[in-house]
């Protein structure tokens, strides 16, 4: 938001480069301080991203719970996340320097206030190009079992997606030899390396892992969904103590709950306390798609977690709302020979497209559902914040 003051430090930047400071190791900018003008504003005492995530795990993502997704975390052994790690991460997703011409971070256009997504159709990229896709939301990527990312699911580990946007002509238009060689002539970067890797050197690895480290701290656990968990801990979520009656029947309509009502399976592609998928699928968007996306018009089914924040909705962002959302479900499905037999009639191949003939009190119950997955703290949570 602050576009002038970047452009008058870009020149000091550049001057502290060519002078080859990439090894400021003792520079007063640690994790600790934020004394760099135009450097971020870290706290003295880093967030904590670790406790939460693994110790404190929220109960139904706990080895334990009823319907735990602990199993689902793609994760890989070598890229544990750290709090100074996920501390370099933060930095790095917001910080517009990653992009050519410093106009564009990650946090452009994965937007905190909007469930991490963009409110527009398409993003703007740094010379103010669109993307071809609407920009995911990021919470709970870490739980996605596949671990592979993007609606076409093309990058097959986190440590690999979150290096593409940067080299991506439309996004940020960098190459990586460039940017390890831009982040060393930043002062605050070195030290930073240093906390989260033990040296100072930069190198597209470790932007790599700590991005990912940083991505992967984006858990949803704080939505109203998840009080109904935090009842009686360990035992099954008690939803009727948290939901109104009218959630409560969206909850039964998304997926079987209470087993009282009509349920119309949601949960078998948006499954999970996560609220994501096993496999990608054609939700029947297109008779004939006009992006293939992962083939056959398949696409990664998005965790719904965060999703009344993320408007528009679909790869393309073609629905404006969760009632268009919804009306597609219920009346819009279009029949191809890719479409998900879990959306035809009687849920077998031969079935025709469904139309589940909703009534508007079903069509309200159901986006009141979707509502409950909204993570407030987590939207306002400073350790996910923009820190320049
Ligand atoms: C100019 C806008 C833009 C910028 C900048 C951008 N992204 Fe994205 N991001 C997108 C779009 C659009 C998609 C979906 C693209 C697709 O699937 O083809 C996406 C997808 C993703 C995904 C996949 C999520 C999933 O569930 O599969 C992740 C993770 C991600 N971005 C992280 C990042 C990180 C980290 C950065 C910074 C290094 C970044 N993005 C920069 C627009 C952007
Ligand atoms: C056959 C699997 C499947 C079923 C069943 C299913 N969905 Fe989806 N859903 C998807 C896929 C795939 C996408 C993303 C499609 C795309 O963008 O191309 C999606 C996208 C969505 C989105 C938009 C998310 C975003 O970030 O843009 C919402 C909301 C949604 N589904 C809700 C529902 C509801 C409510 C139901 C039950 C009425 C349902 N889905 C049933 C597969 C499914």
């Amino acid at each position: 938001m602050r576009p002038q003051i970047l452009t008058l430090l870009l020149p000091i930047a550049l001057v502290s480069c060519a002078s080859g400071s990439g090894s400021t190791t003792g520079a007063s900018n640690g994790p600790g301080s934020s004394a760099v003008v135009g450097g971020p504003n870290l706290p003295a005492t880093s967030y904590d991203y670790v406790a939460y995530a693994v110790t404190n795990l929220p109960t139904q993502y706990s080895a334990n719970a009823p319907g735990n997704v602990a199993g689902a975390d793609n994760t890989p052994p070598a890229n544990p996340i750290t709090n100074a790690g996920a501390t370099l991460g933060r930095v790095l997703f917001y910080d517009k320097r990653l992009s050519a011409n410093d106009s564009v971070s990650c946090g452009s256009c994965h937007q905190q206030a909007h469930g991490f997504s963009d409110p527009h159709r398409l993003s703007l990229g740094f010379q103010g190009g669109n993307t071809t896709r609407h920009a995911m939301g990021l919470a709970n990527a870490k739980f996605y079992a596949r671990g592979h990312f993007f609606w076409d699911e093309r990058a097959s580990t986190l440590e690999e997606q979150v290096l593409q946007p940067i080299q991506n002509s439309v996004e940020m238009g960098m190459t990586l030899p460039q940017l390890e060689t831009k982040l060393a002539g930043l002062t605050y970067y070195p030290p930073l390396f240093q906390a989260a890797f033990g040296s100072p050197v930069i190198t597209q690895d470790r932007i790599a892992r700590a991005l990912a480290q940083f991505v992967r701290s984006l858990v949803s656990y704080q939505s109203k969904y998840d009080q109904a968990f935090k009842v009686a801990p360990g035992a099954p979520p008690n939803f009727a103590a948290v939901l109104t009656p009218q959630e409560l029947q969206g909850l039964q309509l998304f997926g079987p709950a209470n087993g009282v009502g009509r349920t119309l399976r949601c949960d078998q592609c948006h499954g999970t306390p996560a609220h994501i998928a096993a496999n990608v699928e054609n939700n029947g968007l297109d008779a004939v798609p006009v992006d293939l996306g992962a083939g056959g018009g398949r696409f990664k089914v998005p965790s719904l977690r965060n999703v009344a924040l993320r408007a528009p909705f679909m790869h393309d962002g073609r629905f404006a709302n969760l009632d268009a959302v919804i009306e597609h479900y219920n009346s819009g499905v279009q029949d191809s020979p890719n479409l998900s037999p879990r959306l035809r009639a009687g849920g077998t191949p031969a079935g025709a497209a469904q139309r589940l003939n909703l009534s508007t009190e079903e069509k309200d119950a159901l986006v009141a559902f979707l509502n409950t997955l909204t993570d407030n703290p987590m939207q306002a949570d400073p350790k996910f914040a923009n820190p320049f």
